[in-house]
């Protein structure tokens, strides 16, 4: 189990805090493979009723670590640690929440389409940068993003890949409130306990029913994106972007066809 995820349970509602604060919380394989085992055991607890994601420090999660992204990306693979956590995630059965701070970025907004509620603070900047990093949109969020908000406002985001404040979420309908930084969490918290307080069965039926008449689609698209994404990860694009976040230089994509 990875420290770098820090697990809390308390009055049935289940904490779990991204703990690398000085790389801005950015995901690795080992932070992947211990939220995936702690969702797959909260499906069966009942000791768990919903589950909270929270960032420590300034930021919600950078994503993906890309050093991770460049040495060893993830194989074409179901049981690769990332793909175990988001197929848990999207298929999990009780509510899940977040409660966002600073930066979301890539699987740290892709993530936000696969929860219930999200609250987000003032400081909260999205962005789904793939395009920028040579790759492509994954985890269903090239389905979720423009059924969510509308084609022309998932297009702007996922092809152009520029951050986006905490009220522009809100208004595109993907968080569902913004509150100050220093109230988010508390917010977020309160209403995952309101929901553990809940009659269990009929939170877990109404969550289930709501995603269900898409859930066949959504897994059609995650399957569909990790065909492009995976070897892309791989291509000299993505080669070039990623080197050049390492070497804290613009990439330089003037070469390629
Ligand atoms: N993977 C690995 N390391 C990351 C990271 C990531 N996704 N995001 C941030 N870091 C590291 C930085 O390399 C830096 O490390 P260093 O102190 O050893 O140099 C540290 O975290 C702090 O980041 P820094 O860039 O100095 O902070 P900032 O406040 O100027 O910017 C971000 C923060 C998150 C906006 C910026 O780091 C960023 O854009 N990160 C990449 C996000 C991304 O593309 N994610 C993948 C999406 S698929």
């Amino acid at each position: 189990m990875s420290d770098l995820i820090h697990i809390e349970l308390s009055q049935r509602v289940l904490t779990l805090r991204f703990n690398r604060p000085d790389k801005k919380n950015a995901i690795t394989r080992a932070m992947y493979t211990t939220l995936a085992e702690a969702l797959t055991t909260a499906t069966d607890d009942a000791r768990t009723r919903a589950v909270l994601f929270v960032g420590a420090g300034d930021a919600f999660t950078s994503g993906n670590d890309l050093q991770d992204f460049l040495q060893a990306p993830p194989q074409p693979d179901e049981d690769a640690p990332v793909a175990r956590f988001m197929r848990t995630l999207a298929d999990f059965p009780k509510p899940a929440l977040a409660a966002i701070r600073g930066s979301a970025i890539g699987i740290g907004t892709t993530l936000l389409l696969h929860c219930d509620l999200i609250y987000a603070g003032r400081s909260a900047r999205l962005q789904m940068p793939f395009v920028n990093l040579g790759i492509c949109p994954e985890f269903a969020s090239s389905l979720l993003l423009p059924r969510i908000m509308g084609h022309a406002r998932a297009a702007e985001l996922l092809l152009l890949g520029e951050p986006f404040a905490a009220e522009q979420a809100r208004d595109y309908g993907l968080v569902n409130a913004v509150l100050d930084d220093d109230a988010v969490e508390a917010h977020a918290l309160a209403q995952a306990r309101k929901l553990a307080a809940k009659a269990p069965n009929a939170v877990r039926v109404t969550k289930t029913l709501l995603r269900h008449w898409q859930r066949e689609q959504v897994f059609a698209a995650i399957g569909r994106e990790a065909e492009h994404f995976l070897p892309m990860l791989r291509q000299p694009e993505a080669t070039e972007a990623l080197t050049a976040f390492m070497q804290k230089r613009a990439a330089d994509f003037s070469r390629f066809e």
